[in-house]
């Protein structure tokens, strides 16, 4: 396929408290992990490369291979890394050949909607070297330094960051391989590569489940969702 997706769920969970895997943690009677390729699998085909936490490569085929359905042959399983960064480069060093555009996609945004994906693959179809869905930021932010509220941030230019953050498969490689920091998301290491990336409409259900309130909301959200 001409599109590859990694789908990053190597993270320990830490902060959720749920003493597993956050991936594998159930929301409604499937897990975060399912959830997050059911979007995936809804997107055009595309290869999906699911990145894990040691061990629990079998967990994630056997969840993906039922989010797969007759793509089954779609489907790479592989072990990630001590951060994020190291989880999606060993994401990436195990796309297909023929993959020319690569999305990034935290399974921890289980419930985003598949018009994402395909609103990301559209940008960069259209030719922008990466594209990433943006919320706008609603509350005030101030700059604080201690307790002292030390200046105002102009809202009109900031926007939360969400995924899948796309890229053309030349410029993501490139730009891992010349990676030295730990960068929070791809679309930081891309643009310090030199590239501009654009933005597209995120969607609030893209949400990322982070917290023990996070994942009340997700669940909320699933149980209320029609059959
Ligand atoms: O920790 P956080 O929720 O910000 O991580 C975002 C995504 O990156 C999650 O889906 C998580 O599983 C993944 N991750 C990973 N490998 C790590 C750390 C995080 O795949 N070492």
């Amino acid at each position: 396929p001409r599109v590859g997706i990694v789908v990053v769920a190597a993270g320990s969970g830490t902060r959720l408290g749920a003493g597993g895997p956050k991936a594998f943690v159930g929301i409604g009677r499937h897990s975060i992990l399912r959830h997050a390729l059911d979007g995936v699998f809804a997107a055009p085909a595309a290869q999906v490369v699911i990145v894990v936490p040691e061990g629990r490569d079998g967990d994630a085929r056997t969840e993906a291979l039922q989010a797969a359905g007759d793509r089954a042959d779609l489907v790479t399983v592989v072990t990630g890394g001590a951060t994020r960064q190291q989880s999606v480069a060993a994401g990436l060093a195990a796309l297909w050949g023929d993959v020319e555009v690569v999305l990034v996609h935290d399974a921890a945004r289980a419930l985003t909607p598949p018009e994402v994906f395909s609103r990301v693959i559209a940008a960069i179809d259209a030719g922008a070297a990466g594209a990433i869905p943006v919320l706008p930021v609603i509350d005030t932010i101030k700059r604080v330094t201690g307790d002292e509220i030390v200046g105002v941030v102009d809202r009109s230019e900031l926007a939360a960051a969400q995924t899948p953050q796309g890229f053309r498969r030349d410029v993501l490689d490139a730009a891992y391989a010349a990676a030295s920091d730990d960068f929070t998301d791809d679309a930081a290491l891309v643009a310090e590569a030199g590239h501009t990336v654009s933005a597209v409409p995120g969607h609030p259900l893209s949400f990322k489940i982070t917290t023990a309130a996070d994942l009340d909301r997700a669940r909320q959200l699933v149980g209320a969702a029609p059959v």
